[in-house]
């Protein structure tokens, strides 16, 4: 009697000890907790690029997630549509986004056609941006780009700063420091997380 009471608890232990073993396994490849990202930039000294690199690198941390980095001219509707989080970067153009990010974005209706019947709704976004200056336009091109997010019906989030990660490239600071690319990998992983919880739930 005894040894048939042993023999029962072992059974369950071990069965319930497969199950989670089965349970966890599942979830670490489960694709359904995966989000794509799509960081679109315009770029002409490299400044711009290098950030969209990092904001890459801060995305792909988050385990599970594709990311696509793109030029603004290369952005397809596809790519737009098919993306659960999109992240825009410019360089300062007389303190706001440059014309080929503006251009980028007045095709969400023009081209892409996405701005009619809010296509983007809903799907994350954030900003990065880099500027000559210290302070002549970063924030405002950053804050220009959100806008056109929230046009969209879009969700908005910052990561790295408050608007989103930004560099200064002029004389006095020339190129992207490490900590301006941990601003940058910051803004990736919090838009991917914001992603994920938007399109799963948050975690328990
Ligand atoms: C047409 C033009 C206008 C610019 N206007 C500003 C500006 O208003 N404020 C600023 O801080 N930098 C300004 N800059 C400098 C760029 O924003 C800066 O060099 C940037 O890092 C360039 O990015 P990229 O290397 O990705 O092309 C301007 C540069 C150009 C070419």
């Amino acid at each position: 009697m005894i040894h048939r009471e042993f023999l029962r608890r072992a059974t369950i232990r071990v069965l319930a000890a497969i199950l989670l073993l089965v349970g966890s396994r599942t979830q670490a490849a489960d694709p359904a907790s995966s989000v794509t990202v799509l960081i679109a930039y315009h770029s002409v000294s490299g400044n711009t690029e290098k950030m969209a690199q990092g904001v890459a690198e801060g995305a792909k941390a988050v385990s599970g997630t594709k990311v696509i980095v793109k030029r603004v001219g290369d952005v397809a509707t596809d790519d737009l549509l098919s993306s659960d989080a999109i992240i825009v970067g410019s360089p300062v153009y007389f303190g706001n986004m440059s014309g080929e990010v503006k251009t980028f974005f007045d095709n969400w209706l023009l081209k892409f056609a996405v701005f009619r019947d809010f296509k983007m709704r809903n799907k994350v976004g954030g900003a990065f941006a880099t500027g000559a200056s210290i302070s002549n336009g970063k924030e405002l091109t950053m804050l220009a780009i959100l806008e056109a997010m929230l046009v969209n019906q879009m969700i908005i989030v910052g990561g790295g700063g408050a608007f989103g990660a930004s560099a200064t490239t002029g004389p006095d600071s020339p190129g992207i420091d490490e900590k301006e690319l941990t601003a940058a990998r910051e803004l990736g992983k919090r838009v991917t997380e914001v992603a994920i919880m938007t399109k799963h739930g948050s975690p328990k």
